[in-house]
């Protein structure tokens, strides 16, 4: 990202006030607690603020990142040139439509997925049980497809809603969306064929079935029993660092059966509940996870011949 100039910076200091922070330290709103500092950082009140943000920006020509929940980044020790923005504000959850059997629910960006999940238990839906456990927005949830063996966030989704650098809301229905394993892409305006992300997914549209509350809340007792089990929960992370690769076994039982469990480099460690974890024993750099992801890389392809891709998002240097 491109540094922003002093002329940017102050007009999102005299615009946004304290919706802006400068020089704001990355570790503290990544799951990692991990990164140097972002040049701004933008926590907007409410959607008005977030678009005049958004499309301001892009009129000044600043480079803009949009995060979520910090949970699935790893942020650079130098830190992030340009702006940051957290969408915390995209926080409502609103039911709409319903049948006898189903409910359509809205959902902001920035609600936590666990309070979603919550949500879906007190009103016994069904269809979010899959994500019990898993950290972050529903946002970022969105656009990477999360999910695990039970689903994925693309199941039950009938559309999203993105802004775009214009400040125009569109909703994509689920058709025109394409959803793989830990991404969800649409077409760019105006450029037929081009997939990617373009925008920033202001909410999501579930449609959810209505079930037994009592059983489902059966299910989520069960399904946190074994994540915590498996995982390194409590423990600082970005959750799965490498996808699981395409026909090949899951990228946790190659770290595993590599050896790796355990390795360290500085404060970062292969946890030994969970390969496929690098957790922070305190202190740990991002350098100090990326040596250890090459480390990670360079065994299991020496061992099985297989290339593992990370699904941690990284950014900045
Ligand atoms: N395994 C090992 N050793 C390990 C870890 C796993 O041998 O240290 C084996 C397990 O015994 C199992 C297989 O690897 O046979 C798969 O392990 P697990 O069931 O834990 O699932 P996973 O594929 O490693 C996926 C998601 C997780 C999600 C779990 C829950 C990915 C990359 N990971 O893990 O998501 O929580 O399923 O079912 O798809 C995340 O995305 O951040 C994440 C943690």
């Amino acid at each position: 990202m491109k540094p922003l100039s002093d002329t940017q910076k102050r007009w999102l200091a005299n615009r946004f006030k304290d919706q802006v922070r400068f020089d704001a330290p990355m570790a503290r709103h990544t799951s990692f607690r991990i990164g140097g500092p972002a040049q701004a950082l933008a926590v907007p009140e409410s959607l008005s603020e977030l678009t005049a943000l958004i499309t301001g920006a892009r009129k000044r020509g600043m480079d803009t990142l949009v995060i979520g929940g910090g949970t699935n980044l790893l942020v650079g020790d130098p830190g992030i040139d340009g702006l940051v923005v957290i969408i915390r504000c995209l926080d409502d959850i609103t039911p709409g439509e319903e049948t006898s059997d189903t409910v359509k629910v809205r959902v902001g960006a920035g609600v936590p997925l666990k309070r979603f999940c919550r949500y879906c238990l007190a009103h016994g839906l069904t269809g979010m049980n899959f994500a019990i456990g898993i950290p972050g927005s529903v946002g970022g949830a969105l656009a990477m497809n999360a999910g695990t063996a039970r689903g994925c966030m693309a199941d039950g989704l009938l559309s999203i809603t993105i802004l775009d650098g214009q400040g125009a809301c569109r909703t994509l229905a689920r058709e025109a969306l394409c959803a793989e394993y830990r991404r969800l892409t649409w077409e760019a305006p105006g450029e037929a064929g081009a997939r990617g992300q373009s925008g920033i997914i202001v909410n999501g549209e579930f449609l959810l079935a209505r079930g037994d509350a009592r059983s489902l809340r059966r299910e989520a007792r069960h399904i946190m029993r074994a994540r915590i089990k498996t995982q390194p929960l409590g423990i600082p992370s970005a959750g799965c660092i490498f996808k699981n690769p395409p026909d090949a076994p899951a990228a946790g039982r190659l770290i595993d059966q590599a050896g790796l469990k355990g390795r360290r480099q500085g404060g970062a460690c292969v946890s030994d509940r969970h390969a496929n974890y690098i957790v922070n024993t305190g202190g740990a750099t991002a350098a100090d996870v990326r040596a250890l992801m090459g480390v990670i890389e360079k065994n299991v392809w020496d061992r099985f011949q297989i290339q593992l891709t990370p699904e941690v998002k990284i950014v900045g240097d």
